[in-house]
């Protein structure tokens, strides 16, 4: 029937109602928009005008297609007009009360025909169900912010839904041209349940002064490769919507990562509720825009800063410790703007020796050190040892994204865990790179304004932050990758939907699984158990499957196999 669906109704045009109703009316299918009252009809056409008048101005559509697109909207204010529609999509806030009472309502005037689909992010569609006499004929269909753009749409079946309702509005999304995953009902389905916990990790990490604003989306931007950074993605989805996700997913799980962040809540209690309102993390040219502008001042954006001394000495020769991938990915990094030198760990064994082998007479000229060893932290400790012996000025840098900058820093001598410093230099993305520079306690601000002239002379974003676990990008991005990992463990959904779901849905340049594969499978349990570790959140424990993964050998794809592929046999 999905193919036979030409006349669907939407009840609420904020801003997602306004979104899937122009996909609709784009894709060919009349279209009947339903708001209580002629204001709320009017700022719905409002939301289609200017979201089609931007496509006409990009020359994506043209002036007599945009009309006849218009055209195609009929706006009422009864749902009676809903009643021949082959499909009517709620789209109005998570309340469930308001929702039960509009399908309550549907039920009554539109065809026994008519499937009834709403489009929650996080409420139970058999709940809202159970307020019809239909409850086979409804079903989930949750499309993404913005929905014009976003390929996916999550198809949500009840434990009563008709199969041929399924595959009906499968069928009506293919010809929308977006992609769909089909799962079960459950709070956040695939897509929300795994970036909600991340955004409120991201408020949390920023309320808590760790990060600012601008580093924070910086991070996640050019650290992680995302589209977005996730403040900004908050003030793109509304905080009130976020926050009212993050409610329902708390009371769902009771994980405390979903308890919504003390900052959103007063956010939304302010009226800062992001684009819509004109102003959230951000402030916007006008409500609607999504044009930033200078703040007005809440929210603290600056970035930490660290005087640049003149005391930074000057790097000329880098030597880079360690013989996995990261250490061959720094050297080509620092090749491009200084004179290199690689060791291994067991170069490093040869310390002491008289006379001193030809590398380590080498390296006692350079000028800064990056350890990216073995990582665990007793060898770190033992290496950091011998880097005492290095010229005094010299700075000693540790990549290790799970042992504290001070517990490296304390392996040396007194005075020296004032040059000890944390240095991630991340892979350049489209929109450039980022290197993150963490102060240990001991951390002088000399040694900091050294890493931070290195990482200008990369032509990097700088980012210093304190002495914690992952960071800012590994501490926001690896708890998701766990958290995926678990989904798949738990049978919800398939590793193949859950990459699909976060690219499409969310515009990741890589889907979760695909992302363990490539960090490395034993990478990616490390940090989540120092994450584990630090914050003691029962939330943050590593999935299992990661573990025994890990523990088979299984470490990722580049290493021979990762998640996906099952054994030989
Ligand atoms: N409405 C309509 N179209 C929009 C739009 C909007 N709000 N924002 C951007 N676009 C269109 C632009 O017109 C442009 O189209 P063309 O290429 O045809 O000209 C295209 O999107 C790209 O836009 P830009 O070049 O301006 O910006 P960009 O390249 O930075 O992309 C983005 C913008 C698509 C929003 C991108 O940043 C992105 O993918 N962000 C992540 C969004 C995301 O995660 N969404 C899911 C949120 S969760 C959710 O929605 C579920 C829920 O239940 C709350």
């Amino acid at each position: 029937m999905g193919g036979t669906i030409d006349r669907v109704g939407v009840v609420g045009l904020g801003q997602m109602g306004a979104g899937i109703a122009e996909v609709f009316a784009r894709s060919g299918l009349a279209v009947v928009g339903i708001e209580p009252t002629e204001d709320a009809l009017d700022r719905g056409r409002g939301h289609l005008q200017r979201s089609t008048d931007r496509a006409v101005q990009r020359n994506r559509l043209s002036a007599e297609d945009q009309q006849a697109m218009l055209d195609r909207i009929t706006f009422t204010t009864s749902m009676a007009d809903a009643k021949d529609c082959g499909l009517v999509i709620e789209a109005v806030p998570e309340i469930l009360d308001l929702k039960r009472a509009i399908f309550g309502e549907l039920d009554r005037v539109c065809d026994q025909a008519t499937i009834l689909a709403t489009n929650t992010s996080s409420l139970s569609v058999t709940q809202i169900a159970v307020a019809t006499g239909r409850q086979s004929r409804v079903v989930g269909m949750h499309f993404f912010n913005p929905a014009p753009v976003m390929k996916l749409v999550e198809v949500v079946r009840t434990v009563v839904t008709d199969p041929d309702v399924v595959s009906d509005v499968v069928a009506l999304a293919g010809r929308l041209g977006k992609t769909t995953v089909s799962i079960t009902d459950r709070a956040g389905f695939v897509a929300n349940a795994l970036l909600f916990g991340y955004l409120n990790r991201a408020v949390t990490l920023h309320e808590s002064g760790y990060v600012s604003r601008d580093d924070l989306d910086a991070a996640m931007d050019l650290g992680a490769g995302y589209p977005m950074g996730a403040l900004a993605l908050l003030d793109l989805i509304g905080l009130d919507t976020s926050y009212e996700i993050l409610e329902t997913l708390y009371a769902r799980s009771r994980d405390r990562l979903h308890a919504p962040a003390p900052m959103l809540g007063h956010m939304v209690t302010a009226g800062l509720l992001g684009r819509k309102s004109g102003r959230g993390f951000y402030s916007y040219e006008a409500p609607g825009s999504g044009v930033v502008v200078a703040d007005q001042g809440a929210s603290s954006t600056s970035s930490r800063t660290t005087p640049d001394l003149e005391a930074a000495h000057d790097v000329r020769r880098v030597a880079v410790v360690g013989s996995g991938r990261r250490a061959d990915a720094l050297v080509a990094t620092f090749a491009a703007a200084y004179d290199v030198r690689r060791l291994s760990e067991h170069d490093l064994d040869q310390w002491g020796r008289d006379p001193l082998p030809a590398a380590l007479a080498e390296l006692q000229s350079c000028d800064l050190v990056v350890d990216v060893g073995d990582d665990t932290l007793i060898a770190a400790q033992g290496r950091f040892g011998t880097f005492d012996g290095l010229a005094p000025h010299a700075v000693l840098a540790t990549a290790s994204r799970t042992h504290p900058v001070t517990e490296c820093g304390a392996a040396t001598s007194t005075g020296r865990p004032a040059s000890v410093v944390g240095l991630h230099v991340h892979p350049a993305v489209r929109r450039g790179r980022l290197v993150e520079i963490v102060r240990g306690v001991d951390t002088s601000d000399a040694t900091v304004a050294t890493a931070r002239g290195v990482a200008r002379r990369l032509s990097a974003h700088v980012l210093v932050c304190g002495d914690r676990a992952g960071q800012v990008v590994h501490a926001l991005l690896v708890p998701l990758l766990n958290d995926a990992v678990r989904m798949v463990e738990e049978g919800y959904a398939s590793a193949d939907d859950v990459d699909a779901a976060m690219r499409l849905g969310c515009g990741f340049p890589r889907g979760p699984i695909e992302m363990i594969d490539e960090l490395g499978l034993d990478a990616v349990l490390g940090v989540q158990r120092a994450l584990h570790r630090e914050r003691g959140e029962p939330g943050l424990a590593p999935a299992l499957m990661l573990e025994r993964l890990v523990t088979a050998g299984r470490l990722g794809g580049r290493w021979g196999r990762g998640i996906r592929e099952r054994p030989a046999g």
